[in-house]
Order: structure tokens, then C-alpha cells, then sequence
């Protein structure tokens, strides 16, 4: 019995050496292995053998039944990869798929905004979002105790140190980084700060505590309005990639003298008057003007030498626009439904 094992063996061994194709491979598996197979067989007659011979052809003909599995197994792969070209992995299988992030819509917009500026030849800067009293008012023109203070309510840091030179706020806005980039770097300078902003407000649909706005200012020997209107409108259009219409208002804002207020033709009407810019044609986009003489002394910079013309976007409005959002807190919201859109 031993002997006819071992024959056994060896005969499916060297046919096997000789198989090289899938279906014949499965045929020899079969006709040895299988259930009608010959090891099978011997198998299944050990219980008519005697204590002795069923241990010994018992284990004798698993062993030979495991070492033929192996071999059959390592024939198979190797036919399997041979015919895939070597090295085979089966790109077939679906393959478990990779969570992607998302780009917030502000992030979205900010990038486009600074290329826009980069491409113009603007420096992009930064500032600190957690900003001295002074930087946030004082140096902007809006001293103590005055009524301008009013215009922009913020979060005041409790410091020991409680002069107005050292009072910490959370900045209100980004033109404070108009003065930190004059005193930086001098005139004349062409510059952009994006940024985040903070104010005490009560919230609603339009007003967040939280927001963007991206800063500009450009400041020279004779820049005029007529640099401010020409930038703003190239400006304007490389945002909208379209010519836009363009609507200058007088505005305050103490930084500035005179200060303007910037309207677009609105996008969605093209000034024909519709419910997006309640019936009236145009859109609040920004404000702006020429930067006045005790900003740009603060800035360390000669206001009879040099002028410039300053603007501050408000980048979480016009994502708003350009994504048609209702509700500025959506932003904010860290809400994935909202989120996942974009
Ligand atoms: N800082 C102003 C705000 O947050 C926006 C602004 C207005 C910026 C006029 C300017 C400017 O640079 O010239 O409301």
C-alpha cells in the first residue's frame, strides 16, 4: 500500500511537471485530489484496514495529499502569472476607495484672488489675526473715543497691560496690515492681505462673528483715482472673468480721504433689477479710497511725496455670490453636508 502511495506520488508529480495550462492543471487536481480522485480512494478504504496500516497509511497519505495540494497550488500561480505577464496583481479587484477632502469655497476663492493679484504684481502678505489696539484703530485713524469706533465692535483681549498702545483685539478687519506692510517695506509698494476677521456681532443670514476679507493697497509717487478705478475695474473683471459694471458712490471710512464705495452691475441681472440685488440694478463689492496722509505718517511713509489708493473685499461675501449660499453661518458650520458641495 505504501509502495502504490508512493507511485502515486510520484505519477501525479511528473505529470504535473509537464502541465502547462490552466484546464488540464485543474484536470490532474481532479483526477488526484478530487473526490473520485485516487487519494481519495485510498482514503476512504482505511477503515476497513487494519490499527496498524491506518496509522500509518492514514498519515502517509495526508502527507502525500498536503505536499500535492502545495504543489498544485504553486503550478497554478505560476500559469496564472505567466499569462498576466509575470508579476501579477489583479488589477481587477476593486480597490477600497480613498476619502477625499474637500476645499473650503473661501479657500477656493482666496486662491483665485491671489493669483489674480500675483499676476498683477501684487506682494501677498500677512498679519496677525490677534492685533494691537493701535494697529486695528489708532494707526488707521480712528483714535480713542471716537465716534468711528463705533463702525466696527470687536473682542478685547484682557490684558494686564491696559494702554491703548498695548490693548489686544481680535482685528476687525485687514486693513491694520496697510501700516504694518508700509512700515516693512516702504514706499512705493503694491500689496494684497487676505485674511480672517473678527467682529462682536449678532449673528443672522448676513452677519457672522467670523469672516474673510482680502486687503489692497498700492502706494506710489502720483497715484491718483484714476489708478484706483483702473486697478479696481481689471480687478473686478479677472474676478467675475467678465467685463463688469462698475459704480463709484461716496463712502466714509476713516483710513481713507475720500473714501468710496464700490458697486458691480449686478451678475445675475446685468443691471435689469431683480430680486438678488433688491430691485436695484447693483451690488455692494467693496470699499475703498485714497489712503489718508495720517495713515500713510503712521506707515512711515511722506504723504507730500507719496499717495496711494487702499481696498478691503469681503471674500466671505463673494463666495456667498459666487455659490449662491443664503447663510454666511454655513461657512462656519463645519457641517459636511454643506461642506461635501463644493
Ligand atoms: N476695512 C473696511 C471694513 O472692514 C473695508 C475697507 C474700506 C478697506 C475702505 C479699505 C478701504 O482699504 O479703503 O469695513
Amino acid at each position: 500500500m505504501q509502495d502504490k502511495l508512493e507511485k502515486i506520488k510520484k505519477e501525479a508529480l511528473d505529470k504535473l511537471a509537464d502541465i502547462k495550462k490552466l484546464n488540464l492543471l485543474e484536470a490532474l487536481e481532479k483526477e488526484y485530489l478530487g473526490r473520485k480522485g485516487q487519494l481519495t480512494a485510498i482514503l476512504r478504504n482505511l477503515s476497513s484496514m487494519s490499527d496498524e496500516d491506518k496509522k500509518k497509511i492514514g498519515k502517509l497519505s495526508n502527507e502525500i495529499k498536503v505536499e500535492l495540494s502545495e504543489k498544485f497550488k504553486e503550478a497554478k500561480d505560476i500559469i496564472i502569472g505567466s499569462a498576466r505577464g509575470g508579476n501579477y496583481v489583479d488589477v481587477s479587484i476593486p480597490g477600497q476607495k480613498i476619502k477625499q477632502g474637500h476645499i473650503h469655497p473661501i479657500t477656493q476663492v482666496m486662491g483665485d484672488l491671489e493669483k489674480l493679484f500675483s499676476s498683477m504684481g501684487f506682494m501677498v502678505l500677512d498679519g496677525p489675526e490677534l492685533e494691537s489696539d493701535h494697529y486695528n484703530f489708532t494707526a488707521l485713524n480712528i483714535p480713542a473715543d471716537h465716534p468711528a469706533r463705533d463702525m466696527q465692535d470687536t473682542f478685547y483681549i484682557d490684558t494686564k497691560n491696559k494702554n491703548n498702545e498695548h490693548d489686544m483685539v481680535m482685528r476687525t478687519h485687514t486693513s491694520p496690515v496697510q501700516v504694518r506692510a508700509m512700515q516693512k517695506y516702504g514706499a512705493p509698494i503694491k500689496c494684497v492681505v487676505p485674511g480672517r476677521v473678527f467682529r462682536n456681532e449678532a449673528t443672522d443670514a448676513t452677519h457672522d462673528t467670523t469672516f474673510y476679507q482680502i486687503e489692497g493697497l498700492m502706494v506710489g509717487e502720483g497715484i491718483s483715482l484714476a489708478n484706483l478705478k483702473a486697478v479696481l475695474q481689471d480687478v473686478l473683471n479677472g474676478i467675475f472673468q467678465e467685463e463688469v459694471g462698475m459704480r463709484i458712490r461716496p463712502g466714509y471710512f476713516p483710513f481713507v480721504e475720500p473714501g468710496l464705495e464700490i458697486d458691480i452691475a449686478c451678475t445675475i441681472c446685468k443691471g435689469a433689477k431683480c430680486p438678488a440685488c433688491k430691485h436695484t440694478g447693483w451690488l455692494e463689492m467693496l470699499g475703498s479710497g485714497m489712503i489718508h496722509p495720517e495713515v500713510l505718517k503712521y506707515g512711515g511713509v511722506d504723504p507730500e511725496k507719496y499717495s496711494g489708493f487702499a481696498f478691503g473685499i469681503g471674500v466671505t461675501r463673494l463666495a456667498m455670490m459666487k455659490y449662491k449660499i443664503d447663510d454666511i453661518r454655513l461657512f462656519n458650520s463645519g457641517d459636511l453636508r454643506f461642506m461635501e458641495q463644493f
